[in-house]
């Protein structure tokens, strides 16, 4: 169960994005220590479906009761959850937009995030399912919130934090490639310093 679950949220191609440059420094750490399989979601070029009223409701009926049209709706996101379920880390890769996540990586937590498979309410509270993996967090920014009072305007690290620990992934490691709109020096510097932090995690 040393699978990798990757998730890259740029609208960029590959050549011109700075997370998916770091994802696959990422991916290529990760393969020199594990055998595992890969299984990569670039979703700029295949988003998932938002959620709508047939989705919603094909989530929240027990299983036993779906229709037909319920089960067919549910079976990406049976999908999705079943890639986690078998893999024991989680790269997401993301850009800050306009201080938040890109819309087609909401999509896609959209569709793991889903109650009785991976979180259940308890007497205790919402208890997270998937705690059989961990997960890191690569984000690249124009500008540079890893300090207040700026940090109190990234909307990327502590949303993705909170919701992967309510889904049960708490071991998160968060990695920043800061200031990209400040010019090739800076640039550079930030690629470089992202890229020694992603090989210190391993
Ligand atoms: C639509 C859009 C919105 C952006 N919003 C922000 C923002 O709110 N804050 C910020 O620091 N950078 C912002 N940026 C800059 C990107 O975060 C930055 O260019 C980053 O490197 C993009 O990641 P990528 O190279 O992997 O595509 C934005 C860029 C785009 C295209």
């Amino acid at each position: 169960m040393t699978n990798l679950v990757r998730v890259d949220a740029s609208a960029l191609p590959a050549a011109m994005s700075h997370s998916k440059q770091l994802a696959d420094v990422f991916q290529t750490a990760w393969q020199a220590k594990n055998q595992g399989k890969v299984v990569v979601h670039t979703l700029a070029d295949a988003p998932f479906k938002h959620l709508d009223g047939m989705l919603i409701g094909a989530m929240y009926t027990p299983a036993d009761q779906r229709t037909a049209q319920q089960k067919i709706a549910l079976e990406t996101s049976d999908q999705l959850i079943a890639e986690l379920k078998a893999a024991s880390h989680l790269l997401i890769t993301t850009p800050m937009y306009n201080f938040g996540i890109p819309s087609t990586l909401k999509s896609y937590l959209d569709q793991i995030a889903r109650v009785g498979e991976t979180f259940v309410y308890t007497e205790d509270g919402p208890k997270g399912l998937l705690s059989g993996c961990s997960a890191t967090i690569i984000m690249s920014s124009g500008g540079d919130y890893t300090q207040p009072p700026l940090s109190a305007m990234d909307f990327v690290t502590p949303y993705l934090k909170t919701l992967l620990g309510f889904i049960g992934i708490t071991e998160v490691a968060v990695v920043v490639a800061p200031g990209l709109g400040k010019g090739e020096e800076a640039v550079a510097a930030a690629m470089q310093q992202a890229k020694v932090s992603i090989n210190k995690l391993f």
